[in-house]
């Protein structure tokens, strides 16, 4: 049985894995609409990856006797200057996220709820796989700056970073 406490901060990361899924589909259409197919498949597959993070906690609460809420999310930022944007964006939310399941890491160890503990060390794992991602994505992008063909073979070549259970 989940403690209060406990699954006040699990519901709180449902929201924050679900905003992210709101945060990269916005980054998809954006992406989309200005012509960047590889990016806009690869956002889009991102931000399947983030519903399936808060649907696996929403599962776990459940399942631990608590109740998963389906709160209301902030809405994304629609409009972005530049590809570079698109991923400096996406690398401090990366950080911003896994600072929080370090967070609930810290508590769960505190409470000695070492059944949720155990549950969070996916997310741990997780969490490093994407902030690499970011940086490496993002480390190309500073290479290219604003030439227009670095970023067409950029723009093909991102489809490699797509998980292949979530690639359509
Ligand atoms: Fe599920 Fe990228 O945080």
């Amino acid at each position: 049985m989940l403690s209060k406490a406990i699954e006040t901060a699990l519901n709180n990361q449902v929201r924050l894995e679900a905003e992210s899924s709101q945060i990269y589909l916005a980054m998809a259409s954006w992406a989309e609409i200005k012509g960047f197919e590889g990016v806009a498949n690869f956002m889009y597959a991102q931000s399947d990856e983030e519903r399936e993070h808060s649907l696996k906690l929403v599962k776990y609460i459940n399942e631990r006797g608590g109740h998963a809420i389906v709160s209301e999310l902030k809405g994304p930022q629609t409009d972005y200057k530049s590809l570079k944007e698109i991923f400096e964006t996406q690398l401090k939310h990366e950080i911003f996220v896994s600072e929080s399941i370090n967070e609930l890491v810290r508590i769960t160890l505190e409470a000695k709820d070492y059944a949720t503990h155990n549950f969070l060390q996916w997310y741990v794992a997780e969490q490093i796989e994407e902030e690499s991602t970011a940086r490496t994505i993002l480390d190309k992008l500073n290479l290219i700056g604003n030439d227009k063909g670095g970023l067409y073979l950029f723009d093909n070549d991102i489809v490699r970073f797509i998980a292949p259970d979530t690639a359509k």
